[in-house]
Formats: structure tokens, C-alpha cells, sequence
């Protein structure tokens, strides 16, 4: 079943082109999106909505934090994310004008069911983003759009990722279309970026050998830091979660920014950093920030990995190793960033001998709270 390659893992990273693009199919119409699934919600009920909140565990929750940037952008409506298992036992201010978007792989795991079945009670709308046809939890919710990725073998999640990801933007088009909150310019423009999407993973993943001969000669690391901002934040934060769970390795992600507040003193000759480097174009560009973040660590004797767009020039004086992704707009980045990240961490956990489809300790799904 692994189609000649070596693991579960390996095949879903190079499926991952496929599953965005199935993800959109059928959802995307003339430079507008239509999710039908979410006419079982009355627009009407969409109008009304004051606040989202994406609720989801480990990779899931990351695929919430990108969400709320594009589904803020498009729509205006406040969206925060909670993690499944803290949402409600913090009392959680919820009523009939808060949608809640539960995002799961797996559609079963306890600690986001017994999110969502709260939320029901408290009288909020929910949303389920699922991968697995007739799960438990899009069962127990108003609505749910369906991740097309695919059946996802291997424990650590990589394509349904990617198509979180995609659901919720086509969550955020449907509803900034609804909502009248972004002209047809805008949501044509965003649909032409994700139809975009699955062409330039490909091309991501024509890089692949390159990450994986940096794996190998990796292979002794014994910690391993991530930075980003805005979207790139939670993709330095699913890059640190993937390496601690294929290669037991102990990884951090930070919010660039924040390195000054404190990280920074963990900064020692040798030490690696990856670096998610937003594109340079566009005026309100966080380029020339996440620039001097990596001067400052550089400056400190950091080996620095910069995952930055195509013809980027201005990283080369201060990483050592560079990593390409294709130009996108940068709301669209953190769908091609992660990519060398997941391959990343699979060399690592492979030069190391692991089981990348089985980590130890780990389970698909936890259907335990
Ligand atoms: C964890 C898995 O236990 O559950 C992660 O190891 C996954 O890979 C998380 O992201 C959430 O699972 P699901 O099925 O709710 O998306």
C-alpha cells in the first residue's frame, strides 16, 4: 500500500499536492467560493456570527492558527484558537453568535469531541473540519467540510494538514462572500492563489533531496529552534512539533519577535535554527524584521536554515543553508514552508533508524480525554 515508498509519511508528503487540490474541488466557481456543505447553516446565521473559535489539538490547532490570519483578513470577524482540551474548561463565553470550528483529522479524537458537544451546549453553531467521511465529530456538528487528503496512515499528520489549511481558506471565502466583506477582485485573486497551490507543492517537493542530505548530516543534533511570524508562526511551530515526534529530538518554535524576550538567551555557537523567512514583496512585509531577527542569532554563532521565497537574495548573507519555496502571496506562504519541515523531520527520524510511521508513544487518533 505504501507505493513503493520507503513509509506511510513519505507517500502522504507527495500526495500532498493532490489533497489541496481535492480539497477545492468542486468549491471554487469563477474566481468565488461556494462550500456546499455549509448551506445546512442558514447564510443568514453566517451573517450573524460575531466571533469564531477554532478549537483542535497538535497539528490540527497549528491548521487553526493559519486559519484565523486569512478567515480575520476576509471576513473581519474576531477568530481565536483553543486548544480542545483547555476551551472548555475555561468557562468559555459562548452563545448563538459564536461559531465554533472544530478542526480534526480524524474526527474522533475525545478532547475536540468533547469541545465541540460543549459548544452545542452552551447554544454556539458549529463547524466541523474533517478528514474521515462520517466521523464522529462532523456527526455531532451543524455542518462539516470534508478534507479530501485522503486516508492518512502515518501517525504524524502532513497532507490533511495542508488541506486544513485549505478548508478553512475556503471557510473564509465562503464567508467573506456571504458577509459581503471582500470585493470580487479580492475573492478571485485569494481563489487564483489556492488554486495556484497544488503546482507549487509540487515544486516544493522537487527540493526534497536537498532537505534530506541537511538531515543526514544533522543527524547528532540534539536541539533544534524554529522562527516565524504571522502565518509562519504556527509553521515554526509544526516544524518543532514533527521533529519531537519522529525524531526525539527536542524542538522549540518561537514567534521571531518573541526571540528578544527570552529565547534568545538559549542561542549558542552551533546551534540550529530554521528560520520561516515571509516573502520580501508587498509593503506591509515582515521581511526586513525576520532579516535582523536572523542577524541577531547569526551574530550569537546560530547555524541558521532559511526556508525563503525563490530569488530572496536578501538571506544569503546570513543563512547557511537556504531552502526554497516558490512566490506566493504571503497569506498563502505556510502552505509551501512546511513542506521541507515535515521532510526535514522524516530524514532525521530515518537517519536515526526510526519508525517515522510509528512514533513511540504516539496514536493516530486519541479517542481518550
Ligand atoms: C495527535 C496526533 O495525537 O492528535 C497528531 O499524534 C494530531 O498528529 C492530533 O495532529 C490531532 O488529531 P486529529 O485526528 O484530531 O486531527
Amino acid at each position: 500500500e505504501k507505493g513503493g515508498w520507503p513509509s506511510f509519511m513519505a507517500k502522504e508528503i507527495a500526495e500532498q499536492p493532490e489533497a489541496v487540490a481535492n480539497t477545492i474541488r468542486g468549491r471554487a466557481h469563477d474566481g468565488s467560493v461556494v462550500v456546499p456543505e455549509l448551506e445546512a447553516i442558514d447564510d443568514a446565521l453566517l451573517t450573524d456570527i460575531r466571533r469564531i473559535v477554532i478549537v483542535a489539538c497538535g497539528t490540527a490547532s497549528y491548521a487553526g492558527m493559519v486559519g484565523k490570519y486569512a478567515i480575520e483578513r476576509w471576513t473581519r470577524v474576531p477568530v481565536e484558537v483553543a486548544l480542545s482540551h483547555e476551551f472548555r474548561y475555561g468557562d468559555p463565553v459562548l452563545g448563538p453568535d459564536v461559531l465554533v470550528i472544530s478542526v480534526s483529522q480524524s474526527g474522533e479524537t475525545m478532547d475536540t469531541l468533547m469541545a465541540v458537544k460543549y459548544a452545542r451546549e452552551m447554544g454556539a453553531r458549529t463547524v466541523s473540519v474533517c478528514n474521515t467521511q462520517g466521523a464522529t465529530i462532523p456527526r455531532e456538528s451543524d455542518a462539516a467540510i470534508y478534507t479530501h487528503a485522503g486516508p492518512e496512515v502515518a501517525v504524524a499528520s502532513t497532507k490533511a494538514f495542508v488541506a486544513q489549511i485549505t478548508a478553512l481558506y475556503l471557510f473564509g471565502l465562503h464567508l467573506a462572500r456571504v458577509r459581503g466583506t471582500l470585493s470580487t477582485g479580492g475573492q478571485a485573486e485569494a481563489v487564483a492563489e489556492l488554486q495556484a497551490i497544488p503546482e507549487k507543492l509540487q515544486e516544493v517537493l522537487g527540493e526534497a533531496e536537498k532537505v534530506r542530505q541537511l538531515a543526514h548530516w544533522m543527524a547528532d543534533t540534539r536541539s533544534v529552534l524554529f522562527l516565524g511570524r504571522n502565518v509562519g508562526y504556527p509553521i515554526a511551530l509544526e516544524g518543532a512539533l514533527k521533529l519531537k515526534e519522529l525524531a526525539y529530538i527536542h524542538a522549540e518554535g518561537f514567534a521571531a519577535g518573541e526571540l528578544k524576550h527570552g529565547p534568545i538567551a538559549l542561542i549558542e555557537p552551533g546551534q540550529p535554527v530554521f528560520v520561516v523567512v515571509p516573502s520580501p514583496r508587498g509593503a506591509e512585509s515582515l521581511h526586513p524584521k525576520v532579516v535582523s531577527n536572523i542577524q541577531e542569532i547569526r551574530a550569537r554563532g546560530a547555524r541558521v536554515i532559511a526556508i525563503a521565497e525563490a530569488g530572496d537574495a536578501a538571506v544569503l548573507p546570513f543563512a547557511d543553508e537556504v531552502l526554497r519555496i516558490p512566490l506566493a502571496d504571503s497569506l498563502f506562504e505556510p502552505l509551501l514552508a512546511v513542506v521541507p519541515l515535515q521532510v526535514f523531520a522524516m530524514e532525521l527520524a530515518s537517519a536515526k533508524e526510526l519508525d517515522v510511521d510509528q512514533p513511540r508513544n504516539l496514536a493516530k487518533s486519541v479517542t481518550v480525554e
